[in-house]
C-alpha cells in the first residue's frame, strides 16, 4: 500500500511561498489573516512559531499546484493552529486549506489529530491542554463539520459577532474538553 499524501509536522520558514499560495487560492482565506506578500506570509510564519502557539502543517507528497514539492518534499497545503493559553491550559484552535485540495477529508484527519495530541497529557506525548475551542461563521458550514470531525461539540452561538460586507454574521462556538470522546476520524500521519 502507498503511503498517504497528506502529512502534519511543524511549520517552518520556509513554509512561506506556500503559505502565499494558499492564501491567493480562494477569496474567503482573507478572514484567515491579512497574507498578500511574501514578507506577510513570512511573518504569520514568525507568529505561529510564538511560545504560546502550535503552527502545524498539513503537507502533501506530491506535485502541486506551484511545484516547489523538492525531493523527499512535502510541500505545505493547509495549516492546523492552536493559541495557547497557559494559566488556563485552553488552546484557541484554527485551520485553514489551499481550495485545491479541499473536499477530501483532509483538514478533518489533520484537526483530528492536531486535537487528539493537544488534549493528550505530556506524559503520553501530548501538549497537556484540557480544553480547545473555536468559533466559525454560521454561513461557513464546513469549518463546522471539520470541528465535529476533531471532537468538538457545539457549545453555543454568538449572536451577530461580525460585520462583514455590511451584514452581521452569528458565531457558532464549540468546545472539546480532555474528558470529552475521541473522534473516530482517522489521524493523518505525524512526521518531522
Ligand atoms: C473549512 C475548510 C478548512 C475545510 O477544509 P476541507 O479539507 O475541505 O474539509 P473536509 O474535506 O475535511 O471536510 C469538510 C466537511 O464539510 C462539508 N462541507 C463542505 N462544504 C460544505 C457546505 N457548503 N455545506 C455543508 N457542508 C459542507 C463536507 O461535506 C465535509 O463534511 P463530511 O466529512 O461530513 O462530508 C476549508 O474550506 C477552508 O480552508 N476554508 C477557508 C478557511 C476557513 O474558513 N477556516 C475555518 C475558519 S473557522
Amino acid at each position: 500500500m502507498s503511503a498517504p499524501p497528506h502529512r502534519l509536522r511543524p511549520v517552518r520558514p520556509g513554509d512561506a511561498p506556500a503559505v502565499l499560495a494558499a492564501f491567493a487560492s480562494s477569496p474567503d482565506m482573507v478572514r484567515q489573516g491579512d497574507v498578500t506578500s511574501l514578507p506577510q506570509a513570512q511573518e504569520m510564519i514568525g507568529w505561529l512559531e510564538g511560545p504560546s502557539r502550535r503552527g502545524i502543517a498539513i503537507v502533501h507528497d506530491g506535485a502541486t499546484e506551484a511545484g516547489r514539492g523538492g525531493p523527499g518534499g512535502g510541500e505545505l497545503v493547509g495549516l492546523v493552529g492552536v493559541s495557547i493559553e497557559e494559566p488556563h491550559s485552553l488552546g484557541w484552535f484554527f485551520y485553514w486549506l489551499h481550495a485545491s485540495f479541499r473536499g477530501q477529508g483532509v483538514t478533518s484527519r489533520a484537526a483530528a489529530a492536531v486535537a487528539n495530541r493537544g488534549l493528550r497529557p505530556v506524559a503520553d506525548g501530548g501538549w497537556g491542554l484540557e480544553r480547545l475551542e473555536l468559533g466559525h461563521r454560521v454561513n461557513n458550514p464546513a469549518s463546522g463539520a471539520v470541528a465535529r470531525a476533531a471532537g468538538f461539540v457545539h457549545e453555543g452561538t454568538e449572536r451577530q459577532k461580525f460585520l462583514l460586507d455590511g451584514e452581521r454574521h452569528d458565531v457558532l462556538t464549540y468546545g472539546r474538553l480532555r474528558s470529552d470522546p475521541v473522534p473516530s476520524t482517522s489521524e493523518l500521519p505525524w512526521s518531522r
